[in-house]
């Protein structure tokens, strides 16, 4: 089986920073980032799809500024729905698969089961309208792509939650966090690891399971039962739960965004690990191990 060209897209993000450290076991590789490949650029795209001629694009970049995006829907919108477009587009024009992430963003969080990949879209910001945009655009194109939805990414490099919480941890006494939105917390290396295993199996593998799948560790919480568990059994700070009304933000957040991962596990025979088990293997790794 000969090794596939891989153009990976976003490569200094949490998730595209250890995409481009496991990768390359399994391709040859070019990764870019901002500088490398602006995603606000069509004409950047066209031309280093057409000069990489990859077998597989993997789509890590995105603008996942939730909040700024509702004052610039331009920005949000360039990145998140026509850059997936031109990659679809010229992915179809050469036979090449789309690997690309999504969002629980798209949903509405009126549910109180876990969302299945045939629930109804109904995003209620801007990031979620341009993340829902991208994933039609993709379904448009008739390219050959695995679409991944997941939720709530936290790493050890950049700015998340996590790091705000330990950052916070530091400085004070008390953290009021958020208690009236569930979901599930991804740690960028689970997702970057679950990526390479399903490119490891090869491209032909991939080409079968094209679709659009829920792409999460299993489990739920709230971002202050998410804090709690980062803060883990230290005597400081005290989290209190407080509601979405006491913390407003630009951007509406959906209440509930947890998704069912039953079809990721059917097709590819494997689940991602309970998000506890994900929290602690981060909290005892290196940025860079
Ligand atoms: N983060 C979350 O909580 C979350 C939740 C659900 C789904 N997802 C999805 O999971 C995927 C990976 O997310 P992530 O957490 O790894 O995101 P991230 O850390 O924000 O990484 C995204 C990367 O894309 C880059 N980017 C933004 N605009 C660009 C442009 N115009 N040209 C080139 N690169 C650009 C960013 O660069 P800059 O840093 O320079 O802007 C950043 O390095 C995304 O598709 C995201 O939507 C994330």
């Amino acid at each position: 089986m000969s090794r596939p060209r891989i153009l990976l897209t976003g490569a200094q993000g949490q998730v595209g920073y250890e995409l481009a450290r496991l990768l390359p076991a399994h391709g040859d590789v070019v990764a870019t980032d901002r500088a490398t490949l602006d995603l606000a650029q069509p004409d950047a795209i066209v031309a280093v799809m057409r000069e990489v001629r990859p077998d597989l694009v993997v789509n890590a970049g995105a603008y996942t500024a939730v909040d700024a995006a509702e004052r610039d829907p331009a920005a949000a919108f360039a990145v998140n729905a026509h850059a997936p477009q031109i990659l679809a587009d010229e992915a179809k024009r050469s036979g090449a698969l789309l690997l690309h992430y999504s969002t629980d963003y798209v949903f509405d969080g009126s549910a109180t089961t876990p969302y299945d990949e045939d629930a109804p879209a109904a995003p209620l910001n801007v990031y979620g309208r341009s993340r829902l945009d991208g994933e039609r655009a993709i379904a448009a194109s008739g390219a050959r792509a695995l679409v991944m939805r997941t939720s709530w990414v936290y790493g050890l490099r950049g700015r998340n939650f996590l790091s705000t919480i330990r950052r916070l941890a530091a400085e004070r006494d008390e953290l009021k966090i958020v208690a009236d939105q569930t979901g599930t917390p991804n740690w960028a290396r689970t997702l970057a690891l679950a990526t390479a295993d399903i490119v490891a199996q090869g491209l032909p593998y991939l080409f079968e399971r094209a679709g659009l799948y829920h792409f999460s560790s299993t489990g739920a919480t709230t971002w202050h039962g998410f804090a709690t568990a980062i803060i883990g059994d230290a005597q400081k700070p005290r989290v209190t739960p407080i509601t979405t009304a006491e913390y407003p933000t630009p951007a509406r957040r959906p209440a509930y965004g947890v998704l069912a991962t039953t079809r990721f596990r059917d097709a590819f025979g494997y689940e991602l690990p309970p998000w506890r088990a994900a929290l602690a293997a981060c909290l005892v790794a290196g940025p860079d191990e």
